[in-house]
């Protein structure tokens, strides 16, 4: 059976850098591409940015690339996550070999929540003066985090995981999250320590090293992957997964990128990487490493693209890439 994988390049380079992923895919495997439509272009031409075609063709394929939406991002972006039942953000960020990176040794793992936190979108406006905003914090989704935490590092070979968390403040939301995940970790038999979210933005800069996997709450696993990303030579080699019970979406961190977006000098490293977790979801664990493989062998020989000190073009990289496969 060929597995059909939903294409939603979407705008700005993700009609650059998705293309690419798509033909790194094609070169080392057999599937089925549907592309659809996502974003600002259009939202222009039929008022909705995000079509009910395209929802639905995300939550019934195997496996759904996206590139990144403009202005549109959000009302695009969290759907999506909806539609293939996401409940964890997995963000791997790691130096490669060849990149000038602040910090070389940075390799970790975000394993972010996906579903709740600050993001729940329980926001009001009481007043002129007063705006709220409800975190919501369930057991249910800090139990199945965990779990996949604890598949992931074993699966993985890791020794265990980090739990970050802000509980000292956030004593009931946070006391919930930081106690469930430690309890399901337990259980299992992971060993899990844990650490203050202000605190571990200051250890991860000073020594990246120590940590492995990080296992957070949404908001928090947004912004310190961000961080990270800084840490290991800048956005445009960051991929990631949006994982769910039985489907699952991959997109580069990046977003849309108005500065470089049409000149086709994107950089298509985090496409491709996001294209090599998709494999790796799908069980092609070899065509996985494969591609993982060629892309940082490109990484450190050249081509590169503009944003890590080289002249090559998207196009340039990909077939680099493609070459070595
Ligand atoms: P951005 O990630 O698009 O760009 C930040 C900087 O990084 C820019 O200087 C850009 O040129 C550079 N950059 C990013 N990816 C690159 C790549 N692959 N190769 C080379 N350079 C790259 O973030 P920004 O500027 O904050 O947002 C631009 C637009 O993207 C906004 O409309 C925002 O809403 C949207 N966005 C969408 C996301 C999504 O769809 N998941 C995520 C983040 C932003
Ligand atoms: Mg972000």
């Amino acid at each position: 059976m060929t597995d059909e994988i939903a294409v939603i390049p979407g705008d700005g380079i993700g009609q650059e850098v998705v293309p690419a992923a798509v033909e790194v895919l094609d070169s080392v495997g057999r599937f089925e591409f549907t592309e659809a439509e996502a974003g600002d272009r259009v939202k222009r031409e039929t008022g909705d940015p995000l079509p009910e075609e395209t929802y639905d063709l995300a939550a019934s394929a195997d496996a759904t690339l996206f590139g990144a939406a403009g202005e549109s991002a959000a009302d695009v972006i969290i759907p999506l996550r909806r539609a293939v039942g996401s409940f964890v953000n997995v963000r791997p960020a790691r130096a490669y070999p060849g990149v000038d990176a602040l910090r070389p040794e940075t390799d970790v793992v975000f394993l972010r929540e996906n579903t709740e936190g600050v993001y729940a979108g329980h926001e009001s406006r009481l007043s002129d003066d007063l705006s709220t905003l409800t975190r919501v914090v369930t057991t249910s989704a800090s139990e199945r985090l965990a779990g996949f935490a604890c598949d992931y590092v074993e699966e993985r070979g890791y020794e265990g995981f980090t739990v970050a968390h802000k509980a000292n403040v956030m004593r009931e939301t946070d006391g919930r999250f930081r106690e469930t995940v430690l309890g399901v970790a337990d259980d299992r038999g992971i060993e899990a320590d844990e650490v203050l979210m202000d605190a571990f933005a200051t250890h991860v800069c000073l020594d990246p090293g120590q940590f492995d996997v990080v296992v957070c709450p949404n908001l928090a696993g947004d912004v310190l992957s961000d961080l990270a990303a800084g840490l290991v030579g800048g956005l445009g080699l960051l991929p990631s997964a949006n994982v769910g019970a039985e489907n699952a979406l991959f997109e580069p961190v990046h977003g849309t990128a108005p500065d470089i977006a049409g000149e086709g000098v994107a950089n298509p490293g985090a496409a491709i990487l996001s294209a090599a977790m998709l494999l790796e979801h799908l069980g092609y664990d070899e065509e996985a490493d494969r591609v993982e493989r060629a892309m940082t062998e490109t990484l450190a020989d050249g081509p590169r693209t503009a944003d890590l000190g080289g002249d090559a073009t998207t196009e340039d990289v990909t077939t680099a890439v493609v070459d070595r496969l």
